[in-house]
């Protein structure tokens, strides 16, 4: 197994009617800025709640953090944060508003060009340099509640870019199942898909010593698999719901990836397409990962002959599991509503592969994957057979 550290200072509190505790895990005396997204918040009853429990504190609300949240937006909000002297502030909302509040917490007191937070990929180490806040999810998906990463769009240049750092784990997170009620199916589809694909991305490199690891993934792919096409359809089902937004969290906590490769090209590819597009997150991951195994095959086989095995019980040689394994994975993500090709999501898709290899390129990533074999030819690849 590699060496490893383990940091997560998340307090993570889980369950129905959590939300009233949000008194006793904000600092008192806090000016609070609290950070929502288009309003889904004021439908759904959350604000309410926020609002009635954050009763005796200083509240200044900031709206409109869209999905893929942008930094024009953001900076916004930086400059209310800094002129009405705010010191924590609480995202209520899905990975969105949650990513943006890791930039607020970032930018507030960086001292240059905040643009270079996310071109030069600044790591935040030191808590004293941010501002400490804390989250209400409202969309299981994307882990954000309880890591310390975010990825915030420049609308201007259309980039998707990601930064983070230890000191920008959320002080605590508020996970309450019961709000997953009125999402639209769409984003329920979303987030199981993104969870799953946060494992693979941990998952499928090569056999390695992380036998536990492993197992701790499979368990979550077999949750997301026996309770994801029921949650879309019954999402007032407690038992569905808080399974769904458990391994989320669980899926990218930090906790799978320690002492163990992992990829995450699936992810650097799918988060232009979005940036291009507009291609729901998720979406793009259901697009691109098969492909990828696909162009892939023959580093990832061992563990897609692993994983077939084990998640699907699918018997014969190596390479016909490890085939069958991608076969079953696209039909799963056919099950959760998602489409498989870029052809079905836009029209204009010729010129992506080569649009991508430039931008990667001009970048500098050179190679991506656990083997830092994905190169760039691979990467056309990858995009052409999604077409
Ligand atoms: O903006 P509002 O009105 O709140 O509506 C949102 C949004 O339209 C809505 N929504 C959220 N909770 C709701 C709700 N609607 C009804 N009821 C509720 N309870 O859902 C829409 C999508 O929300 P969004 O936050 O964009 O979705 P998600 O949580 O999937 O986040 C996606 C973003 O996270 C990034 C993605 O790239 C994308 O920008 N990711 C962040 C990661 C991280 N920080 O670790 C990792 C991921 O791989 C991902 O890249
Ligand atoms: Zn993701």
């Amino acid at each position: 197994m590699l060496n490893f550290e383990l940091y997560n200072p998340t307090k993570l509190v889980f369950g129905k009617g959590q939300i009233d505790k949000l008194p006793t895990l904000i600092p008192q005396n806090a000016k609070i800025l609290l950070a929502y997204g288009g309003g889904s918040i004021f439908k759904n009853g959350v604000y309410n709640q926020v609002h009635e429990s954050l009763k005796g504190f200083e509240v200044i609300e900031f709206g409109g953090i869209e999905a893929n949240p942008h930094f024009e937006t953001l900076i916004k909000a930086v400059a209310i944060i800094k002129e009405r002297k705010i010191d924590f502030i609480l995202a209520v909302g899905g990975g969105s508003v949650i990513d943006g509040v890791k930039f607020l917490s970032a930018a507030t007191h960086f001292e240059g060009d905040m643009m270079d937070i996310l071109k030069k990929r600044i790591l935040f180490k030191d808590p004293s340099q941010v501002v400490p806040f804390g989250t209400v999810l409202t969309l299981p998906a994307t882990g954000s509640e309880m890591n310390s990463g975010s990825v915030i769009t420049i609308e201007a240049t259309q980039e998707k870019l990601d930064f983070g750092g230890s000191a920008l784990f959320p002080k605590f997170s508020i996970c309450d199942p019961t709000v997953i009620v009125s999402l639209p199916k769409r984003q329920i589809q979303n987030g199981i898909i993104d969870a799953y694909t946060h494992v693979l991305e941990q998952y499928l490199t090569y056999p390695h010593e992380g036998y536990l690891q492993d197992r701790i993934s499979e368990g979550i792919l077999q949750t997301l698999i026996e309770v994801g096409p029921k949650v879309v359809e019954n999402p007032t089902d407690y038992a569905l719901a808080s399974n769904y937004m458990w391994c989320c969290t669980m899926a990218l906590n930090g906790l799978i990836q320690k002492g163990v490769p992992s990829d995450w090209a699936t992810h650097m590819i799918g988060h232009e397409l979005t940036a291009m597009y507009g291609i729901d997150h998720a979406r793009t991951l259901a697009i691109i990962g098969p492909n990828l195994y696909r162009v892939m095959f023959e580093t990832k086989k061992q563990k897609l002959a692993q994983y077939g095995k084990r998640i699907f019980n699918l018997s014969g040689t190596e390479d016909e599991i490890a085939r069958e394994a991608i076969h079953k994975t696209v039909a799963f993500f056919h099950t959760m509503g998602m489409q498989t090709k870029l052809s079905e999501c836009t029209k204009d898709f010729d010129k992506t592969a080569d649009f991508i290899v430039n931008r990667f390129e001009e970048r500098g990533w050179k190679a991506l994957g656990e083997k830092q074999n994905i190169t760039l030819d691979k990467v056309k690849q990858i995009v052409e057979r999604s077409y």
